[in-house]
């Protein structure tokens, strides 16, 4: 297991469990809870070579399953990261599948089957089959993220083993900051943590427009580490971006942080 990842919600024995039945899994939640790490450390755990792509609108059907080139004179297909892993066995992560174009998931769909295989009519029409311990995580970010769209219930249905990530109770996202932070900061960290989930749930119901992810209680850690004061931190870290948004919507949140940490 990786020095790095705290494994605080049991998924590991989850996806260790999916892996062993040969079930697809989706991990779902917000940004910066954890599941590109948690899918790192399994591979790293599994020994196995991971192969990521992660999707935008413009990914393409051609990235998942190859393009046709040509070399002197000679058309060959290279193939892309779906094909050369299901070749391979390797571990395949399909980061943020929610964010491409519906149509350039359908091919996903035929190799997702129970039978694990797709017929490649792009180039020779060979029907690759995957190897044999070739796994597949995906993850989605919820609806409310912009650019996400609701995955077809076809694909879904591939991934029957889901891992809700949400962010951790306060002292387990304090020991994962400790993780990238040294010194004695046990409580001014935590105050940073309980400013985040306030604006956390504030954004939850819409109050705000930005929930701030486990990155910034990171960085806010690592700027006390550097001498910034805990208050100044949590301005620069946790305030300052709601500017955004206009001067109320930084007024707001200027409030919540001399409420906390005093004017
Ligand atoms: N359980 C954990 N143990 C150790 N570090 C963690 C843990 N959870 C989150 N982190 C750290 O928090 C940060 C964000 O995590 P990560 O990138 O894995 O989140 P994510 O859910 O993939 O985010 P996004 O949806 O934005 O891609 C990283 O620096 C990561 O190392
Ligand atoms: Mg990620």
């Amino acid at each position: 297991m990786s020095e790095s990842y705290l494994d605080w919600n049991n998924s590991i024995d989850i996806l260790n469990k999916a892996f062993d039945a040969n079930l697809f899994v989706l991990i779902i939640g917000p940004k910066g809870t954890g599941k590109t790490s948690l899918v790192r450390d399994f591979a790293e755990i599994k020994g196995a070579n991971l192969e990521s792509i992660n999707f935008s609108l413009r990914t393409r059907e051609s990235h998942l399953i190859g393009t046709k080139t040509l070399t002197d004179g000679t058309v060959s297909f290279d193939e892309g990261i779906l094909i050369k892993s299901m070749r391979e066995g390797n571990m395949l992560y399909l980061d943020e599948i929610n964010s491409a174009e519906a149509d350039v998931l359908l091919r996903l769909d035929e190799a997702l089957d129970d039978r694990r295989q797709i017929g490649l009519k792009e180039s020779t029409g060979e029907v690759v089959k995957a190897k044999d311990g070739w796994f597949v995580i995906a993850t989605i970010n919820p609806l409310t993220h912009s650019g996400t769209k609701e995955l077809p219930p076809q694909l879904l249905s591939r991934f029957p083993v889901r891992i809700s990530m949400e962010y951790p109770p306060e002292d387990i996202e304090l020991q994962i900051v400790k993780k990238y932070v040294s010194g004695d900061f046990d409580a001014d960290i935590l105050q940073g943590i309980k400013l985040a989930n306030t604006l956390r749930q504030a954004a939850a119901v819409e109050e705000l427009f930005y929930a701030p992810s486990m990155r910034e209680t990171i960085a806010y850690g690592k700027l006390l580490e550097k001498g910034t004061s805990p208050k100044e931190a949590a301005s620069i870290v946790f305030g300052n971006v709601y500017t955004q948004w206009g001067n109320i919507e930084h007024q707001k949140v200027r409030d919540i942080i001399t409420s906390m940490f005093g004017s």
